[in-house]
């Protein structure tokens, strides 16, 4: 049989899967609201926060969520080559395929003649690794109003200026993400293992338990990922020893979080 740590463990793999998403009151909020600003008349949305608070999640989600309107592009590695960058939204939303070069007067053109009677959004993951120049190009293009850019990028001092600069005169929309609140954050593990059917580990993440994750993570998803990912490589360790009858497995091992929280470098040994 299986282990149910095995499972569990696997649960708080980082990845972006639409598949994985969790309704959590508040991001469901924030998620809602994206959802509704691609439908308005803006050029621009700028999606910020902190790593780890779900920016991708929310770009695989909406793709996902919009499939059947097929009017949405999503990119969650930035194409950092200007000329590939035009190539690939000609290709994908225009069906214009390019040999050779393209440059932004070329495609330009493109966009304008296309004239597409439904307005593409085009979703751009990690966009902080774009240059400037290219945002600029970005700018340019959403001022078209042909195309409509969803923005995600990280949250620090830098970025806070980039987005002064590129979108101060846009007609734009900021959602930010934050990390999670501490009910959210026992929502958001418990819902995560049950959906993986883990009830038996779900149970043992009682209020205490995730009060000490909280104060280890502050909410952030990805910190508690990696958190309990390595807390149950330990209880997996534990139980290919034999080792668990010492431990108590109504609810988790407080001793195991900090072994867990040191290992991943969440608190220093
Ligand atoms: N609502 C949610 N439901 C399920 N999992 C989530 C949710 N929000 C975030 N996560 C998980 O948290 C982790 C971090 O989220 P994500 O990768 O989207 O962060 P990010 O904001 O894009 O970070 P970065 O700025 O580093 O790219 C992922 O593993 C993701 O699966
Ligand atoms: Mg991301």
């Amino acid at each position: 049989m299986e282990s149910i740590f095995v499972n569990s463990k696997n649960v708080f793999l980082d990845t972006a899967n639409p598949k994985d998403y969790i309704r959590l009151d508040r991001a469901s909020v924030i998620y809602q609201s994206l959802k509704d600003s691609i439908e308005k008349p803006l050029k621009m949305i700028l999606l910020y926060g902190k790593p780890g608070t779900g920016k991708s999640m929310f770009l695989t989600k909406l793709s996902l969520d919009s499939a059947d309107k097929k009017n949405v592009f999503l990119y969650d590695t930035p194409i950092l080559d200007e000329s590939e960058f035009y190539k690939r939204l000609a290709q994908d939303v225009f069906k214009t395929k390019y040999e050779g070069g393209l440059n932004f007067t070329q495609f330009m053109r493109i966009v304008k003649d296309k004239n597409l009677n439904q307005v593409p959004v085009v979703l751009l993951d990690e966009a902080q690794l774009y240059s400037e120049e290219l945002m600029e190009k970005i700018r340019l293009l959403s001022d078209t109003r042909a195309l409509k850019f969803v923005i995600a990028l990280h949250k620090t001092e830098k970025e806070d200026l980039i987005a002064k600069e590129h979108f101060q005169t846009r007609i734009w929309e900021t959602i930010e993400l934050e990390n999670s609140l501490r009910a959210e954050l026992k929502m958001y593990i418990q819902k995560k293992l049950m959906k993986a059917n883990c009830f038996d580990t779900a149970s043992m993440f009682n209020s205490k338990i995730v009060n000490k994750i909280y104060k280890l993570t502050h909410g952030n998803y990805r910190d508690t990922n990696k958190l309990l990912y390595g807390l149950f490589e330990i209880y997996i360790t534990y139980e290919k020893n034999n080792q668990l009858y010492s431990i108590k497995i109504d609810q988790i091992s407080t001793k195991f979080i900090e072994m867990a929280a040191i290992h991943t470098g969440l608190i220093d040994a």
